[in-house]
């Protein structure tokens, strides 16, 4: 998920071309913004902690970009790609490395499990929201 602001700033495409360029299938992909109830089911693992409140009013703040990426390793690879959760341990060559220097803001959600990848994907599309493509390239090698 693209976090709010991110398209404010201009940096939706940045984020995007990195899952691209990586090799990572983009399945599905919305521009939304979520209601507060939509916000406190993504994040109900946080409930009750000092960041959860400011983070559900900041989520449903302003549109989003949910996405379903799909790969080999993919949820490891979206994390990394994503980097630390704080802004100021994220590596350069991240996207939070990169882009973000606040620690809410930090531009992006990856799900951290298979089963969060399912509830999450669960949240935002059905099934039939759900493309799954081939990019041909087999027909070119041998
Ligand atoms: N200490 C904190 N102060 C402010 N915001 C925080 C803090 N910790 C987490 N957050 C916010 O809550 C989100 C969820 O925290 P979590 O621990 O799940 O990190 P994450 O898994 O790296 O991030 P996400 O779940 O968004 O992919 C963070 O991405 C960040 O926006
Ligand atoms: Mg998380």
């Amino acid at each position: 998920m693209i976090k709010p602001g991110v398209l404010q700033r201009r940096l939706v495409g940045e984020v995007i071309t990195r899952i691209e360029r990586k090799g990572l299938k983009i399945q599905a992909l919305k521009l939304m913004t979520m209601t507060r109830k939509l916000c406190e089911r993504q994040y109900a693992e946080h409930k009750g902690k000092a960041f959860y409140d400011d983070l559900v009013n900041y989520i449903s703040s302003a549109p989003c970009i949910t996405m379903v990426v799909a790969g080999e390793e993919a949820i490891a690879m979206m994390r990394k790609l994503a980097g630390a959760t704080n802004a100021a341990e994220a590596e350069p060559g991240t996207i939070r490395g990169d882009f973000a220097a606040v620690t809410q803001k930090n531009l992006v959600h990856a799900s951290d499990s298979p089963a969060s990848a399912a509830r999450e994907i669960g949240l935002f599309f059905g099934p039939e929201d759900i493309q799954d493509w081939s990019d041909g390239n087999e027909t070119w090698v041998v």
